[in-house]
């Protein structure tokens, strides 16, 4: 660990503030414009928090007082702190789809932490690609940076019954349109699932990005794991707030943080957490960051001998109130010791094994044990084969296991238009087995990868009790959702992958056990598809959206930009302060 101290006049706000010529008289003019005085920032590390509160996000919307929050615990500690807005991902809103601003939040991120006078960061949000994008930007800068998780909501409530987040949407949707349940039960519903401030409460995409922060050694002991409206949150807020200076001093930045061993430890976490698909995509782009190499077979490696032990929603039973209640991360991570590199660095200073040493589980029936587990092995599984060779996803702890192996003809959508227009005609020609192939969702046929992956199960087979079938696409899937839906099919459709060339009636085959994922064409016929095949313009002539579509890489990749990955170049200059 950093044993040296940092000097004040190391520090890079240093250059803006404490210099004497006409540049640092207009910095310290116009700080003080803003009420503050000299002695609040003079020979003080600069802590910026970058704040994704957004009323247009329901997951953050009390960050602006965890805001305030923070702040304090940087005054008592010391610190300058300096609150600055970054675009909040709100998942539900914001279309088409988070997943293609998260390489937005990453930049800038990034550019605010360089352009500004500051020495050290919190990252304060939760909602799905919010964490995962402030990170990316924080490692690139590589100044100390620690996270605040927006933590989530409360358990939902029905007439005595417990909601999840998404899961439950698309249970009682599937529900409502087998005729299950009544539209006056519906709209109950819509005012019992979201019953307070913070992210989904089950293991979604931000609970998975949450607990990976965590578990890469980005959040104080325990943190992510705190419901919102608990009056523990605002105090691990001010405890951050208090961390992140001396963190400062000390100079603890991603760097000194992030290994291999790190990510192993996420990867192991993910899987034991029955964690969001999507947190396969972050934690490769994390690391194409950091410059480790991180290919997707090391998470089918690691899965093949982790076994899911948090018995939550989509996987399990239960919620992440009931998680936090069963002890949080930290009992989770110490019932998973034996698998962990537990000699890992932390942003406490200490290392991951320290952080969680004699974490006791008080609900055992929500974090079991590692016999005990809901499945002994592979949460998530990564299948190879001719429809995707670069690799597919798929979840089968949330899937029915009768179709972990299952062969059956295709039904084409070549778009999610085509799909919505036909998927609930009575006359649509599918059965139980039939695998639904879903094309044009990918990193630039989406664009932006929108969470198409669950295809909804046609109307016709859901009066019929069916409610999983295998489904195939090169989408992503809400960390909520479930089902044997083959996802981030790689390369992507749009680009000529072989998903590209299915038609209806090929017979596909998924064997989750071999991990394979084959279309039972010869190669000839798929040559002649190939050479008929046509690739369709993008839609984006101008601004972010072109500059999207020219650089995103596919989904094995962790769809980052090609020119922000560590190896994409030399190290960007400080800013020149004239
Ligand atoms: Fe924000 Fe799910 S919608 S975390």
């Amino acid at each position: 660990m950093t044993t040296r101290r940092k000097t004040a006049e190391e520090f890079r706000s240093h250059r803006w503030y404490g210099v004497d010529d006409v540049r640092a008289f207009g910095h310290r003019s116009r700080t003080k414009q803003m009420g503050f005085a000299t002695e609040d920032w003079a020979g003080k590390p600069v802590i910026g928090i970058v704040n994704t509160w957004s009323e247009a996000n329901s997951c953050h919307f009390h960050l602006r007082q965890r805001a305030e929050e923070i702040k304090r615990g940087i005054w008592q500690a010391g610190g300058f702190p300096i609150e600055m807005p970054a675009m909040s991902l709100g998942e539900v809103l914001m279309k088409p789809t988070t997943m293609m601003y998260r390489n937005f939040l990453a930049m800038e991120t990034e550019e605010l932490l360089r352009s500004n006078p500051i020495d050290a960061a919190v990252l304060l949000g939760g909602c799905d690609k919010n964490i995962p994008g402030m990170l990316m930007g924080a490692i690139s800068m590589d100044i100390p940076a620690i996270v605040v998780p927006a933590g989530p909501m409360l358990r939902g409530n029905w007439r005595g019954k417990p909601l999840g987040s998404g899961s439950d949407v698309w249970k009682y949707w599937m529900e409502l349109k087998a005729g299950g349940i009544q539209a006056a039960d519906w709209d109950e519903m819509e005012g019992g699932i979201a019953r307070s401030f913070g992210t989904c409460m089950v293991m979604g995409t931000a609970a998975t990005m949450m607990s990976m922060a965590e578990t890469l050694g980005f959040t104080l002991p325990g943190a992510s794991s705190i419901p919102a409206a608990d009056a523990n949150h605002p105090r691990m807020a001010s405890l951050t707030g208090r961390r992140i200076v001396e963190m400062a001093w000390e100079d603890l930045k991603p760097s000194d943080i992030l290994t291999k061993k790190s990510f192993d430890n996420a990867i192991r976490a993910l899987m034991a957490l029955g964690g969001s698909t999507n947190g396969i995509i972050h934690l490769v782009a994390l690391a194409g960051r950091a410059g480790i190499d991180l290919p997707m077979t090391r998470f089918d490696e690691l899965a093949r001998d982790t076994p899911l032990i948090a018995n939550i929603r989509p996987s399990g039973q239960y919620l992440m109130e009931d998680f936090f209640y069963a002890g949080g991360l930290c009992a989770f991570l110490e019932k998973l010791r034996p698998l962990l590199h537990v000699d890992a660095k932390t942003v406490s200073g200490k290392t991951l094994g320290e952080d969680i040493a004699g974490a006791e589980t008080y609900l055992h029936e929500v974090i079991l044990d590692l016999d005990k587990a809901l499945k002994a092995d592979g949460a998530l599984a990564v299948v190879k084969g001719n429809l995707a060779p670069d690799g597919a996803v798929i979840k089968p702890s949330a899937a029915e296991p009768r179709l972990h192996k299952h062969s059956g003809p295709a039904l084409v959508f070549e778009d999610y238009n085509d799909m919505a227009a036909r998927i609930d005609d009575p006359d649509l020609d599918v059965t139980a087995d039939t695998v639904l192939v879903l094309k044009q969702a990918g990193p630039l046929g989406g664009p932006g990868m929108p969470e198409w992956g669950m295809l909804p199960i046609p109307q016709k087979l859901l009066k019929q009790g069916v409610r999983d079938m295998v489904r195939i696409s090169d989408g992503r899937m809400s960390g909520t959702s479930y089902g044997a839906c083959v996802l981030h099919v790689a390369p992507e459709s749009h680009v000529g992958g072989p998903l590209a060339l299915v038609k209806t009636g090929d017979i596909i085959e998924l064997d989750v056990e071999k991990r394979t994922l084959n279309m039972l064409v010869g190669d000839e016929e798929l040559a002649t598809r190939r050479a008929a095949w046509t690739r369709k313009p993008v839609i984006y002539e101008r601004g972010y959206g072109l500059l999207f579509t020219r650089h995103v890489q596919q989904a094995d990749q962790g769809c980052d930009f090609d020119f922000l990955r560590a190896n994409a170049g030399g190290k960007t200059p400080e800013p020149e302060i004239h």
